[in-house]
């Protein structure tokens, strides 16, 4: 009897050690990686500038880097419309396999195109582990359309459209123009799936690259922000992963009709079945969330 007393003694006492050892692991925080969107750099103060501070204020001692593609903030606004969209991906996957303090894991945020791109780091890079996605208004099938730019008056903007007039498959175009390797045509589901250098590639259009299937499955939580008053992405609909029907320029669907989803080439349907993918909206205009939004449903659910 006292014998077994004693063994359950020494069970209980590792059990609750490990318990406590674990608690203690979880209390701290993962790091949190940032990716700006397009007309935006990593350290705006009036944007991510001011979003690393509202994170660090509200989760004290998280370690928040704000991702600069390029040496300097200039570079990277730029970058955001002229650097090849794989290429900015490969630059950012050896940023955080270099840098010590991600190591043991991260959760990743990525606004507007930041969102897909980041997307492609989950399914190319799978080291260290990105443990929550969360995409703010991300363009994760792309856009048919360029309504409004982020500062109208501004020259690059001019330049993008001009590129797109000349059409966004066309190679010049599709290997200069960042915008063109997310734009999705509709009506032209064959030459997209041909063209695109970028994202037809991360969503499995032709190859169906089991690795990006295993990988992005390991995400813990897959986070979507829709905007419903986006007057920049078209169409919306693109935020929570849907799209135009194919051969339709107006009628849009969700993520759950597509093809994508029913014959599961990302993971995507076991994800939801399991609870992985978190649709949530904001009823505002592009990116334009309000702070205590963006504190109590994202920062306290999926960062913290
Ligand atoms: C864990 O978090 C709680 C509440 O935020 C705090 O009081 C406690 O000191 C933390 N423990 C460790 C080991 O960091
Ligand atoms: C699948 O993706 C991985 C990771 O990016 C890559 O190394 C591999 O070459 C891809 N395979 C195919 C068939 O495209
Ligand atoms: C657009 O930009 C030019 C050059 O920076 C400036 O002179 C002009 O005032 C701007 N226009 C508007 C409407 O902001
Ligand atoms: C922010 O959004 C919340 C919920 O959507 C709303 O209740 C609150 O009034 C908003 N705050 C501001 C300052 O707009």
């Amino acid at each position: 009897m006292a014998r077994t007393m004693e063994a359950l003694f020494v069970v209980l006492t590792v059990t609750i050690a490990a318990t406590y050892h674990v608690d203690a692991a979880k209390n701290a925080s993962l790091p949190l990686v940032l990716w700006h969107g397009m007309g935006d750099s990593c350290c705006n103060p009036l944007s991510m500038g001011n979003i690393k501070k509202v994170i660090e204020k509200r989760v004290p001692g998280i370690y928040v880097r704000s991702l600069m593609i390029g040496d300097n903030v200039a570079d990277d606004t730029i970058n955001g419309f002229l650097l090849n969209s794989n290429k900015q991906v490969d630059m950012v996957c050896k940023k955080i396999a270099s840098d010590p303090k991600l190591q043991n894991g991260y959760n990743a945020m990525g606004f507007s195109q930041g969102g897909q791109f980041l997307r492609a780091v989950a399914q190319r890079c799978p080291t260290p582990p990105m443990n929550n996605l969360i995409s703010i208004g991300g363009q994760h099938q792309g856009v048919y359309g360029f309504p409004r730019c982020p500062g109208d008056n501004s020259t690059l903007c001019d330049y993008v459209r001009k590129l797109l007039d000349l059409g966004a498959y066309v190679s010049f175009v599709q290997e200069r123009l960042v915008q063109a390797q997310y734009w999705h045509d509709p009506m032209n589901e064959d030459e997209y799936k041909k063209y695109s250098i970028f994202l037809a590639d991360i969503n499995n259009e032709n190859v169906k690259n089991q690795t990006y299937k295993t990988n992005l499955m390991k995400l813990n939580k897959f986070v979507m922000v829709k905007f419903l008053q986006d007057t920049m992405v078209d169409p919306k609909e693109s935020e929570w992963f849907g799209f135009y029907k194919p051969g339709e320029g107006n009628i849009a669907y969700p993520l759950q009709e597509s093809q994508l989803y029913q014959e599961d080439w990302l993971g995507l349907q076991k994800m939801d079945k399991a609870g992985k993918l978190v649709f949530l909206s904001s009823n505002t205009d592009h990116l334009q969330f309000n702070l205590s939004w963006f504190e109590q449903n994202i920062i306290d659910k999926y960062v913290k």
